[in-house]
Parts: structure tokens; sequence; C-alpha cells
């Protein structure tokens, strides 16, 4: 059985005073059975991580650098990140990949470099509207993970969790159905089992877009779901602990 993992991404949310309220909420709450990873804005990480320390609850980073170190403005390096108590690092979230440009290859190096320095990264995988309409859902989500996969090799994966973001479905409050979901988290495990039976056994592949209390069990309890990328609902403690307590 893999461990559900339930992880929140906070975006660019909050601040200083809230951010605290929203870790000493999540701190004094109820998780249930899940381990839970919160992912602040890359500002408020060093505080987060401190408040953090002692506790089961994991730190996360939204990005990652490409890069190890040196001229690259406005980047943080996974050195730093791991200063900081970063256990993960999410890449090629699909705001990163739509609104800033972030290619598949540039993807697959901000994983390469998480990877190496001992950070899980959370890789985001999903399709448009568009591209589901198209019926190309798992064309697309195959060319997101060969991209990792032809430059890592499938055994880089082994450090790793996949989220699969359909992108009509984040922050839009349309959830995907369960059965949609899990059709292709299917699909993405059934690709591993093809390369390495292994990893497509112990990779934890988490549903994100539109997760909440209410939808959650129900998503959770297919078989390939472990877990959710939750935007939304993880800004306010108690729907975020819910969600853990509806596995
Ligand atoms: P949402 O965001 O839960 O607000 O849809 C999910 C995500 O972008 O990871």
């Amino acid at each position: 059985m893999r461990p559900t993992l339930i992880a929140g991404n906070w975006k660019m949310n909050g601040s200083l005073q809230s951010v605290i309220e929203l870790v000493e909420g999540i701190k004094a709450g109820e998780a249930g059975k899940v381990k839970l990873v919160v992912c602040p804005p890359a500002v408020y990480l060093m505080k987060v991580g401190g408040m953090l320390d002692g506790t089961d609850i994991a730190l996360g980073a939204q990005n990652v650098c490409d890069a190890q170190a040196g001229a690259y403005t406005g980047e943080i390096s996974a050195t730093m990140l791991k200063e900081c108590g970063c256990e993960y690092a999410i890449v090629g979230h699909s705001e990163r990949r739509a609104l800033y440009q972030e290619s598949d290859e540039l993807v697959a190096h901000r994983f390469a470099m998480a990877v190496a320095s001992g950070i899980t990264p959370i890789l985001c995988v999903g399709e448009s509207l568009e591209e589901r309409e198209l019926g190309v859902t798992e064309a697309v989500v195959a060319r997101q993970l060969d991209a990792v996969i032809e430059q890592q090799g499938i055994a880089a994966l082994v450090q790793s969790v996949i989220a699969y973001e359909p992108v009509w479905a984040i922050g839009t409050g349309k959830v995907a159905t369960p059965e949609q979901a899990q059709a292709v988290h299917e699909f993405i495990r059934h690709k591993l089992a093809a390369l390495d039976q292994q990893v497509a056994e112990r990779i934890q592949i988490l549903y994100g877009g539109s997760m909440n209390a209410t939808n959650a069990g129900d998503l959770l309890s297919k078989p390939d779901i472990d877990g959710g990328l939750i935007g939304g609902a993880s800004l306010k403690a108690v729907d975020f602990l819910a969600i853990g307590q509806s596995v």
C-alpha cells in the first residue's frame, strides 16, 4: 500500500501573518492517517520550516532552479531550499508552464536538480480543456512524462511524486470525476510499469484540481490515486485537514 500524501500548494497567497496563522492551525489539528506537505511562497519557507520543526508535516517549495548557483536572477537553488528545510519541490506546475513558458525540457532539468539535491520533486502533468476535447489527454501526459524519463532515466522517478492536474480543473471548481482521474492515473502507472515495475508500484500519483473535503473521499478511494495537490482548499487549516481526514 502506498501512503497517502496531501500537499498544499499555497501559490502566491497570504501574508506573513496569515501564513503563521495557517501553519498554527494545521499544527493544532488532526491530519488523520495521511502525510501532509505544505508549499508556501518562497519568502516564507524559512519561517514555516522553523515552525514545522519537530512535527510530521513536511515543507515543500513551489519550484526549484535548474542550475546550481550563479547569475539566475529571481531563481532559488535546491541547496537553498534544503537549507530552509524543504523535502519536496513542485516542478512543472501548469501555471509555470502556461504563464512563464516553462518547457517540458526545462521542467525536466528542474526535476533533475531537485533529485540530485535530495529533494523529492512533485512533477505536475495534465492536459488543457482543448486537449481533452481533442482526445489527446494521454498523449499530452505521456509527452510531459517522457521529457523527464528520456533526460533522466526511469530510475530517477523512484525519488519523485507525480501530480496529475487537468488544467481545466485547477481553480475552476470543476473537479475531474473519480473515474476520469483514475483513468489517467492508471494510464500513468501502466506507462511507468512498462519501463520499471517497481517504480510504478511505489510512486505516489496525486490528483490536483479543485479537490476539497467534499470530493476528496471519492477521489482518494480510487486504486491509483495516492493523494492530492490542493490549491484553494489548502488555504484554510480546517479545509486542508478535512481532506486528510476523508481518507
Ligand atoms: P486548486 O489548485 O485546488 O485550487 O484547483 C490545485 C493546484 O493548482 O495545484
